[in-house]
C-alpha cells in the first residue's frame, strides 16, 4: 500500500510567458489550501480560470512558478525533472477527459503501462486486477476503439489506478460521457474514494461537484469560495444567475439608477 498523504500548497502562483510581459498570463495567483487524505474535492469555475493549470501542478505534470507544494513530508515545488517524474508515478494517478489511451495497445496493455515505465515486477498480474477493480477484466484483450466512451474511461481509471497511488487528480473525467456513462464512471470513482483514494476533479458538472465531499470555486486564478460542494456549489450558481441578469439586461440596469 502506497503512503497516503494529505497535500498542502501555499501562496502557490503560475504564470505562463513570463518573460514575454505581452503574453504573460497569471493563471494560478496566490493559491493556497490543504487536502487531507481521503477527502473528495471538485475544482468549479469559469474556461480559463486556471483549473487545468493548478491539477496539472498537483499532478507533478508542471512546476509552479512560485510558491510550495507539500505532498506529505515533501516540498516537491523543489524537485528536478527525474525527482517529479518518480514522485508523480508513485503518488499521482491522472485521468483525462479525452482518456488518452494508446490505441494499437489493448486494455491490459494500456494498463500495464505505468508499471513497465517504473520496472514493477508482476505488472501484469496487477493489471489484471486493476482491470477487475473498474469491471472490465472480460474486456482486458479489447482494443480501445473496440470499447464505449464509458468503458474506455474505466480503463483509464484502471491505468490510473494500478500503481496504488495516493490520490487520483480527474480533469473533465465525464466531460465526453452522456448522463448515464458518467453516473457510472462517477459511482467507480466514488467507490474508489470510500476505499480511501484522495480525489481532486475538475468539473463543469455541478451534479458531479455537489457529489464530491468539498469544492473550490476558482475564478482569474484565484479561490474565491471554498467548503462543503453544496454551499460552493449553491454560491456558484446563484453568482452566475446574477451575472447573467446584469449582461442580459444593461440598458435596465442603467434606467434603474
Ligand atoms: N501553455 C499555456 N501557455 C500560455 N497560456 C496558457 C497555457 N495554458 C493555459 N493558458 C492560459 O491560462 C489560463 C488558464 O487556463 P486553464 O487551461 O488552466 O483554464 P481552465 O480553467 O482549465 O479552463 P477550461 O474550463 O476551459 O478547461 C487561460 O487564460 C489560458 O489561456
Ligand atoms: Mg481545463
Amino acid at each position: 500500500m502506497s503512503m497516503r498523504a494529505p497535500i498542502a500548497v501555499e501562496s502557490l502562483v503560475k504564470v505562463y510567458n513570463p518573460h514575454r510581459p505581452e503574453l504573460a498570463v497569471r493563471a494560478v495567483d496566490d493559491i493556497s489550501f490543504v487536502v487531507e487524505a481521503g477527502q473528495s474535492v471538485a475544482i468549479i469555475g469559469p474556461s480559463g480560470c486556471g483549473k487545468s493549470t493548478l491539477l496539472n501542478i498537483l499532478g507533478c505534470l508542471d512546476r509552479p512558478t512560485g510558491g510550495r507544494y507539500w505532498l506529505g513530508e515533501r516540498d516537491v515545488a523543489q524537485l528536478d525533472d527525474d525527482e517529479l517524474a518518480a514522485v508523480r508515478n508513485q503518488h499521482i494517478g491522472f485521468v483525462f477527459q479525452s482518456f488518452n489511451l494508446l490505441p494499437r495497445m489493448s486494455a491490459l496493455e494500456n494498463v500495464e503501462l505505468p508499471l513497465l515505465y517504473a520496472s514493477r515486477p508482476r505488472s501484469r498480474d496487477a493489471a489484471i486486477s486493476a482491470l477487475a477493480r473498474v469491471g472490465l477484466a472480460e474486456r482486458a484483450h479489447h482494443l480501445p476503439n473496440e470499447m464505449s466512451g464509458g468503458q474506455k474511461q474505466r480503463v483509464a481509471i484502471a491505468r490510473a489506478l494500478v500503481t496504488e497511488p495516493s490520490m487520483l487528480l480527474c480533469d473533465e473525467p465525464t466531460g465526453a460521457l452522456d448522463s448515464r456513462t458518467s453516473r457510472d464512471v462517477l459511482g467507480l470513482l466514488q467507490r474508489l474514494n470510500d476505499e480511501g483514494t484522495t480525489i481532486v476533479m475538475v468539473t463543469h458538472d455541478l451534479v458531479v461537484a455537489r457529489s464530491l465531499h468539498r469544492a473550490l470555486h476558482m475564478r482569474d486564478g484565484r479561490i474565491v469560495d471554498d467548503g462543503p460542494s453544496a454551499v460552493v456549489v449553491d454560491n456558484f450558481i446563484h453568482l452566475s444567475e446574477e451575472e447573467a441578469c446584469k449582461s442580459e439586461r444593461p440598458s435596465a440596469q442603467l434606467g434603474a439608477r
